[in-house]
């Protein structure tokens, strides 16, 4: 299993092996399982999440499927029984590379199982409320889905949940993952500075954010409402909540029969 580098030395290999670190780290591990590694090397490095990782709040490792193929041409996928368009990606590469992160030994003495999430846009729609719910797992795999599909045996024996990020079809799983992993990691606890920002923002409690200003004063003709600059601290906090009320019922109504009040 090949972990990000979380030192700037370690940087310049890329990826390194160390199954210490995985022993010893007690945040919330990541593990993508996909035949495209080196597109997440710069995300995953990079910001928060770069951040949370250097910290020791998240891990990230990213697994090739190729490595699991049994022949001599590395094969990871083949065409559907009953025939059809594309390719499946094969149960038993899945499962042996799945496998590989999965410690059994360890779940049967009280280690929490990882929760497997494959990305797929037959899954139910990701939305922050799901976020919340995966950022109290230990350990979450990505089965970042290719071609036209995966063979439904292994979805049956290992998938806990099925995750699509929206009602179109993308080439891979790859990014619904990244997705994912972002919107899970900012939730963690000490990953964003100030947890005040977390609980005002945008949909976190069903509400749109509220419009932002900053320097200059006024821009284009344009200024920034008088009530911010007053310094009073209750009329500012009214006038945001109306204009949080105002933005949701215009560009998202639907939010507010979710809300939970
Ligand atoms: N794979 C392809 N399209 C997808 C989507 N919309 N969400 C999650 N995974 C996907």
């Amino acid at each position: 299993m090949a972990h990000l580098p979380n030192s700037e030395s370690e940087q310049s290999s890329k990826l390194s092996n160390s199954s210490a670190e995985s022993i010893a780290f007690s945040g919330l591990s990541f593990h993508f399982l996909t035949l495209f590694p080196e597109l997440f090397l710069q995300v995953l490095q990079s910001s928060l999440l770069g951040k949370a990782q250097k910290r020791g709040l998240v891990s990230f490792s990213l697994i090739q499927l190729r490595d699991f193929a049994t022949d001599p041409h590395r094969t990871v996928d083949d065409t559907p029984y009953g025939g059809g368009e594309g390719m499946l990606l094969k149960a038993d590469v899945l499962y042996s590379a799945w496998k590989s992160i999965v410690d059994f030994s360890a779940c049967e003495r009280g280690k929490p199982k990882p929760l497997t999430v494959l990305l797929s846009p037959q899954g139910e729609i990701f939305s922050q409320k799901m976020a919340e719910e995966l950022a109290s797992y230990s350990g979450i795999i990505f089965i970042c889905g290719h071609y036209e599909g995966v063979d439904q045996r292994f979805i049956d024996l290992c998938v806990d949940r099925e995750v699509s990020i929206g009602d179109y079809v993308l080439t891979g799983g790859e990014l619904p993952s990244l997705v994912l992993a972002d919107a899970i990691t900012r939730l963690i606890p000490g990953v964003v500075g100030n947890s005040r920002s977390l609980t005002e923002e945008s949909l976190e409690n069903g509400l749109l954010k509220y419009p932002q200003y900053t320097r200059p004063r006024i821009f284009k003709d344009l200024s920034v409402p008088e009530v911010l600059l007053k310094g009073d601290h209750s009329a500012i906090a009214e006038w945001r909540h109306a204009q949080r009320l105002e933005r949701t019922i215009k560009k998202r109504p639907d939010l507010l029969k979710l809300r939970r009040f």
